[in-house]
Formats: structure tokens, sequence, C-alpha cells
């Protein structure tokens, strides 16, 4: 068994990110310790908890750590507190910054639905299907990145993508398709949009490169739409910036609740990749102990998946955090009548009582 030593960044961010880090990083130690691995952790300022320590949302001490870890754990960012900055000093342009600083152009969503939490879906069981399907957003383009103009009368925003920012990010969503079900559906506004036109045509060029893979298109409209109707005709979907924000949001309440959904953000192989719960920093709920843990835990299983390699450690915690979840035990967001409703903390204790019960070994089957 190959033992890893790893250096892992963690920016905890604002509101509910620390306690929903926290419970992820107690996880990944428990891995570490049952599979001999060792796991460095270094805390870092980001968000708006770093304009208050530092006075900028990414200071660079920041920025230089993450460049020189394996990976990076993000927890969430942004608050009421900071909302009334100047456009452009806010939380959220600490992680536009960090996005465009490392050159994390790809963002994976996957919208997979726990077994045991089928019944909190809000769609009918008979058109849910299995719903299992990725959404891969381009992330470093688009109108997030064009140029933004504001005066007191008038304000525009640029959206723009070149050909290269459009293939490669194409490239990535075809072989995660090539690997799955063989099927993608590129989203876009093509009827309406330039920017649009320009990523049809280069997602069809592209396409020959894949000759496995079948290739549809639909327009954002009508995806919103299928996505309720129909998720079951999903695998993969590949979206530019501010459609994969808005369908990846819709998406995850397909699977019961935003607090479930993990991502990945990386750039060129073999750069540190962020992983980060899709929800936000949710500033009501932060220091109740209520918040589900369950977004973060899967974004450091699909951290151990991705850029580790490790697998079998991966499918040990997920395999934990179903049983834990059969057994009825639920954060209040992903209640159901008649569960036991706990705090996050004893949802990550319980989490981790399932852990030493199931030795590391047995999930390496036949190794
Ligand atoms: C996301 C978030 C961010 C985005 C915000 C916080 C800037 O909504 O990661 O989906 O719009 O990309
Ligand atoms: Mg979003």
């Amino acid at each position: 068994m190959t033992k890893l030593q790893t250096k892992i960044a963690l920016l905890p961010g604002d509101g509910i990110g620390p306690e929903v880090t926290n419970a992820a990083v107690q996880i990944l130690e428990d891995c570490a310790s049952a599979f001999g691995h060792h796991f460095e952790f270094r805390e870092l300022p980001f968000g708006g908890n770093a304009i208050d320590q530092c006075g900028a949302p990414l200071p660079d001490a920041t920025l230089a750590a993450c460049r020189g870890s394996d990976a990076i754990l993000l927890g969430a960012i942004g608050g009421p507190k900071w909302e009334s900055l100047p456009f452009g000093t806010r939380p959220e342009a600490g992680l536009l910054g960090i996005r465009k600083e490392l050159g994390l152009y790809i963002n994976l969503r996957p919208i997979r639905l726990r077994p045991a939490l089928r019944g909190i879906s809000p769609l009918r069981p008979d058109r849910l299907g299995d719903c299992d399907f990725e959404i891969v957003r381009e992330l470093a383009g688009d109108i997030y990145f064009g140029e933004h103009k504001i005066t007191s009368e008038k304000a525009s925003d640029l959206a723009e993508y070149s050909v290269f920012e459009i293939e490669r990010v194409a490239r990535y969503a075809f072989e995660r398709a090539a690997a799955r079900k063989q099927h993608l559906t590129s989203v876009d506004k093509a009827n309406v949009l330039a920017s649009s036109t320009l990523w049809r045509d280069t997602v069809t060029a592209v396409a020959r490169e894949y000759p496995s893979v079948k290739l549809d298109h639909l327009y954002v409209d009508n995806a919103a739409m299928q996505i309720l109707l129909r998720p079951t005709q999903f695998d993969v979907i590949l979206t530019g910036n501010m459609f994969g924000d808005i369908l990846s949001d819709e998406a995850a309440a397909l699977a019961g609740s935003i607090g479930l959904i993990p991502s990945l953000s990386r750039g060129r192989p073999h750069q540190p990749a962020l992983y980060e719960p899709i929800h936000g920093s949710a500033p009501t709920l932060a220091g109740k102990d209520v918040a589900c843990p369950l977004g973060a835990i899967f974004s450091a299983t699909l951290m151990l998946r991705e850029s580790f390699g490790l697998d079998a450690e991966s499918q040990w915690i997920e395999a934990a955090v179903d049983r834990v979840l059969e057994q009825g035990y639920r954060t209040a967001d992903i209640a159901e009548p008649g569960g036991r409703v706990v705090r996050g903390s004893e949802f990550t204790a319980k989490l981790r009582g399932e852990l030493r019960e199931a030795p590391a070994q047995h999930a390496r089957s036949g190794a």
C-alpha cells in the first residue's frame, strides 16, 4: 500500500466555512491514520476574514502557500459584514482572484443522489431515476472576467470567450463523458449570443477528437427545464461560467440540498486543484452547529480521488457516510419526518465512529 505524504492548503473562509472544513479535516485525518498516509494542513486567511486580518480577500501569502501545496480545501466565503464594500474588494473578489491566479479553468460539480436521501429530493422518484450526472463549468472566462464598467447611470459586463478557452475545458468534459456513459450535452445561448455561437462551433469541432462520445446541444433556458423534467437524460453537461453557476445550483436541489454537493476546480494537470462545497457561507447558520458538513466532506473525498488517486480511501469514507444516513442521522437541512436530526458536529462524530468500525483494509477488496 503506497503511503502518501501531501500538503493541503486549508482556506476555511467565513460563516459556516470553518465548521464544515473542520469536519472534513477530521475525516481526512481519520483516513490518514487508517491508511498510513500523512496529510499536512496549512490554514490560511481567505475571504472576509482575510479582509479583516490583512486588508485584502486574497493575501499574497495565502496565494503563495496555495501554489506551494498539493491541493487546496476551501470552505465558503462572504457575509453581510463585507457586502457594502466597493465592487471588486469584497470576499467574492478573492474567490475569483484565486481561480484566475491559479489558472483554474475547469469546475466539476458532480450531481449525485445518496441512496438514503432519495426522499428529500423535490422531484418524484419516477422522474428522478438514479440522478447521477456531472456539470463541467468553465471557470476562468465569460461575463465573470470580461470588463465590468459602472457609473451612477449605466453599467455593463462583457461576456467573452476565445477558441482556446473553450477547447481546453471542452476536452476535459469529453474525457469525463468518455469515461462515463459517452454522452455530452453542451449548453449555450447560441440563438442570441456571439460568445455562445463560438462556443457551439468550437465544441462541435472538438467532438471530432472523441468519436465515442455522443454530443448534443441545448439552449440554456431549455436545459434549465430539462434538468427538472428529465434529469436521467444527462451524463455530462458542459457549459460556460455564468450558465454553469446557475444550472449547478438548480441541479443541486435535485440531489436534495445544495449542502451536499462538492466541487473540483483545476487548471493544468499537476498543478494544485481546489476543492470546495458549492454552498455559500450561510451567515445566518454560522456558529449554531447546524450546517451539514457533507458538501465539505464530499469535497475531501473528491480530492482524495482526483488529486491523489486514492479511490479506496474515498470509497471507504463515502460508504460510511451512506451507512450513517441509512441509520437515519440527518442535519436539519436534509432531515425527513421521523429522522434523527443531529447537530453538524454530532453528524461528524457519528461518521467518525462508523469509520472506526470499518477497518481500512476492507475497502481495498482484492488488495
Ligand atoms: C459559486 C459561487 C461563486 C460564483 C460566487 C461566490 C462568486 O456562486 O462558486 O458557484 O459565482 O462562482
Ligand atoms: Mg454559485
